[in-house]
């Protein structure tokens, strides 16, 4: 072996040693993440589309969307967070008014499946940390107006309710990314809306665990139902490498969504689903727990990372551990995804003086052949989420707690 190889090995062992053994350091992370947060907030144009989506690779400056968009919701619900984080008066006065901004969605015919994304994560954080009733309103009007897109005969919510390539429309489709968006409907079942929200999510995600999965529990991306008969007609991929391959992202939003089906309903069901989707994700994963985009890219390990898979992944991850019957389980997934987190925060993953988001290495659209290798708003929402509820489980508090400590 030539002293360079030796070298290089020692150097790979070193690096799992130490993220095997790092306790990454929540203070200093939440830390990072406000200061990056005052930077894009003081780099935000006065005037026109304001909402900070992506950075391309290489690039420093924000491309900004307005709040029709999907991502529209993020940067409001990171402003929140980056208050409960550090109780600062400036960044909840900013969430208010990023979060406001999205007022129209809630009056409007649904677009897509995407309020949950929207709506929840800025009103829904928003009200969590302050009570606001306004805000609580808003949030009621979106659920319903998701709820428009239920189709009973199907059993769930159609997605995107437009022509989209490969969805063979107008034939009803459901993509995985629509798990996230039942978490309104739960909650407003919850708070003053319908019963009939919660059997909506319910039906939901009982009817895509068994359409949407192989028998192995890794996720399809999309799948097209007969809207009268409510019959599969395929399951495809839209932003994975294949048809037949684990989208990251798709996995995540997997891991996530039945994560919240079981808090919501204590069905053990959804438990044990939860624990499946989350064990074939955790299985082939590179040494640093940050995803290819696509586990199965045949030009791994060339292929680009996905650091928003890995903070959507570790923020689940850290609830189901406090949710798993299996201590053992409970044990690795509390592990797994602080170790994650300390990837997330290592120098390679961190943006730092490289842009003002908080990560770089994300893929967005691959197959597109947008958003790779960028830095997007929804891996900071994730990163700092997760950051907040490792934060509280290491001070003994409750990730629901809407304070970091008991004091
Ligand atoms: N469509 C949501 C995502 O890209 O994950």
């Amino acid at each position: 072996m030539t002293i360079f190889r030796s070298l290089f090995l020692t150097a790979i062992l070193l690096f799992i040693f130490c993220i095997g053994n790092a306790q990454v350091n929540t203070s200093k992370a939440i830390a990072y993440c406000a200061v990056q947060a005052d930077k894009t907030l003081k780099s935000i144009p006065v005037n026109g589309i304001n909402i900070p989506r992506n950075i391309a690779q290489g690039k420093k400056k924000w491309n900004y969307i307005g709040y029709k968009d999907w991502c529209s919701g993020f940067w409001p619900g990171i402003l929140w967070y980056a208050y409960e984080g550090t109780q600062e008066q400036k960044f909840k006065t900013a969430a208010d008014k990023f979060s406001r901004e999205l007022t129209p969605l809630s009056m409007m015919k649904a677009f897509d499946h995407d309020l949950g994304f929207q709506i929840f994560n800025s009103f829904g954080n928003g009200y969590r940390l302050t009570k606001n009733p306004g805000y609580k309103k808003i949030i009621l009007a979106a659920a319903d107006t998701l709820a428009t897109l239920f189709n009973p005969k199907v059993g769930t919510i159609l997605s995107w309710p437009r022509p989209v390539p490969n969805m063979e429309w107008p034939q009803h489709n459901t993509i995985i990314d629509n798990m996230i968006n039942l978490e309104m409907l739960f909650w407003a079942s919850k708070n003053g809306g319908s019963k009939r929200l919660y059997d909506i999510a319910v039906s939901h995600a009982k009817t895509t665990m068994k359409n949407h999965f192989r028998p192995d529990y890794t996720s399809y991306h999309a799948v097209v139902y007969d809207k009268q008969t409510g019959k599969k007609i395929k399951a495809v991929t839209h932003q994975g490498y294949a048809d037949n391959s684990m989208w990251a992202r798709g996995q995540s939003w997997a891991i996530y969504g039945y994560t919240v089906c079981y808090r919501e309903t204590k069905d053990p069901v959804f438990l044990d689903f939860a624990e499946k989707v989350t064990d074939v994700y955790l299985k082939d994963l590179p040494a640093d727990l940050v995803p290819y985009w696509d586990f199965n890219d045949p030009a791994i390990p060339n292929a680009p990372r996905d650091a928003s898979a890995a903070g959507v992944v570790a923020s689940a991850l850290l609830e189901l551990s406090t949710l798993s019957r299996n201590k053992t389980k409970a044990k690795t997934y509390r592990k797994k995804a602080e170790q994650m987190l300390t990837s997330l925060s290592s120098a390679q993953y961190q943006s730092r003086e490289k842009n003002s988001a908080f990560l770089l290495h994300s893929t967005g659209h691959k197959p597109n052949g947008s958003e790779i290798d960028a830095s997007i708003i929804y891996a900071d929402y994730y990163y700092i989420e997760a950051l907040l509820r490792l934060k509280k489980l290491q001070n003994g508090v409750s990730i629901y707690s809407t304070s970091l400590s008991t004091n």
